[in-house]
């Protein structure tokens, strides 16, 4: 696309037009000049390649606070929500610990207050299979224990032996997003916390929003919140 200069959205849209087209005529060349590899997944280059044309105003920003085993209460976070989450629109959070932003919560202590104490994975099987809550939320909130040690650690508090399998973050990552993209509305918010930006991801259909970090200081990580909407 390099050389190419857009003027207007006109513009814009005949480019867009013109590459699909390219590429529809280009698929079995592609295929050719990549003898020994699998073909390409047609659906899925043009799904990715109309992700890449939207345009996409995208916030970057970085601010500072203590840690907080409580994201949400740290003032960044909670600015955050405040811009994308509207307190009258359906939330929710499997792993909200004592925070009070989901309509819906759920976390595995049974010592916070919410109303689910499962563990995230089966509990989203309920919403969608059990409760028909499928496609229902405008936002889901998703605030994992941030590292395996931190999975072992819930799971010592409440008493729960650990197998091996659960301590994979990245497997309960998976299954959790899974389930919370396809509770969520089309043009939905996911808004995801940990120790990188990886979020729901184009390959799940979002874009992403916003990114803000939040440095605590010293030799810890920083908080990483990403904001995704879902496009499709
Ligand atoms: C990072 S904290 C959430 C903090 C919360 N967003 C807040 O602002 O207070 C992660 C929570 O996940 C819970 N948790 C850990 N493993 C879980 C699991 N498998 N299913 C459900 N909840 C789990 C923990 O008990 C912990 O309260």
């Amino acid at each position: 696309m390099n050389g190419v200069m857009i003027e207007s959205k006109i513009d814009f849209i005949n480019l867009k037009v013109r590459t699909i087209a390219a590429l529809e005529e280009w698929w079995d060349e592609l295929d050719a000049h990549r003898p020994g590899q699998p073909k390409v997944d047609r659906e899925r280059a043009l799904e990715e390649l109309e992700l890449s044309f939207m345009p996409t105003k995208r916030i970057f920003d970085r601010f500072f606070s203590m840690p907080n085993s409580h994201t949400f209460q740290m003032k960044p976070v909670a600015d955050l929500l405040n811009q994308y989450v509207s307190r009258l629109s359906c939330i929710i959070d499997p792993f909200a610990r004592d925070s009070k932003w989901a309509t819906v919560s759920n976390d595995i202590n049974p010592e916070f207050c919410c109303q689910y104490q499962l563990d995230a994975v089966e509990f989203l099987d309920h919403c969608l299979n059990g409760w028909g809550m499928e496609g229902k939320f405008e936002t889901v909130l998703f605030d994992p224990p941030y590292s395996p040690r931190q999975i072992a650690e819930c799971y010592r508090v409440i008493g729960r032996k650990t197998k091996m399998t659960d301590t994979q973050n990245a497997r309960l990552y998976k299954e959790c997003r899974d389930r919370l993209t396809r509770l969520l509305k089309p043009n939905g918010y996911a808004l995801s916390f940990g120790w990188n930006s990886m979020g729901f991801g184009i390959g799940r259909g979002f874009e992403v929003e916003h990114v803000r970090l939040v440095n605590h200081g010293a030799a810890h990580n920083d908080t990483i919140c990403v904001v995704e909407r879902k496009a499709r």
